[in-house]
């Protein structure tokens, strides 16, 4: 499924493409390894191997210039997971990724703003969910991220094994309101993180 979502104002003409990861062709895979590449050219070996990382993502996000270029990517996967002793289903949400040139442009956060609402309208979830590095955390925050305090448990897709990771942890409220998220408890993802 490749939907054009409703385009949100922007100080550049980028248009949003959600498509399911079965619908992504060889041409879309080798953009996006390209825009991981210039976005994260610490982890080059990695993304010429491979397009996402750790849990299988379900859906990508692009943006796209009028060109066709490649301006911004995320990949997200719905799943159920534990928070204490509570089901809660989120998207793990994974690959965030500006291009170079069009960073500090209110691309990223257009991003944000787009899989916000894809999550409460299209994929309907209770929340998004990532962890990330500390030196982002207020990117995170500006698009309506709240940093939470809970460990998170998952299975390290590298080390083959259950760990705990240290990493901020980021929740967007989607469905649910953000007071709605179990405050207390392990977060456990069930699986690999994103
Ligand atoms: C992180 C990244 C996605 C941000 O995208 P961007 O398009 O440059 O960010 P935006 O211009 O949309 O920024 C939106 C707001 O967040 C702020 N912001 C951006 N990066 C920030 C950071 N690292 N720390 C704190 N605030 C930040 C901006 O100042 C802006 O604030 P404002 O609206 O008050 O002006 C982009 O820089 C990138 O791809 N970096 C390399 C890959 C990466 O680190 N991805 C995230 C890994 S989890």
């Amino acid at each position: 499924m490749a939907t054009s979502l409703d385009l949100l104002p922007t100080s550049l003409p980028l248009v949003a493409r959600l498509i399911a990861e079965n619908d992504l062709t060889a041409h879309d895979r080798r953009n996006i390894r390209s825009l991981l590449i210039a976005a994260y050219p610490q982890y080059e070996h990695l993304w010429t191997q491979q397009d996402f990382w750790g849990g299988p993502a379900e859906y990508r996000l692009l943006l796209l210039e009028r060109t066709g270029r490649l301006a911004a990517h995320l990949g997200f996967a719905r799943r159920l997971i534990k928070v204490g002793e509570e089901a809660v289903l989120i998207a793990g949400i994974g690959a965030v990724a500006v291009l170079p040139d069009l960073q500090g442009q209110q691309v990223g956060r257009q991003l944000l703003r787009d899989l916000r609402q894809c999550l409460c309208r299209d994929l309907p979830v209770d929340f998004g969910f990532l962890q990330c590095r500390d030196a982002v955390v207020g990117f995170y925050a500006k698009a309506g991220f709240s940093r939470i305090g809970q460990q998170v448990r998952s299975f390290d897709p590298d080390k083959r094994l259950w760990q705990i990771d240290d990493a901020a942890a980021m929740v967007l409220p989607a469905k649910a309101p953000i007071d709605t998220w179990p405050a207390h408890g392990l977060i456990d993802l069930m699986g690999m993180p994103w």
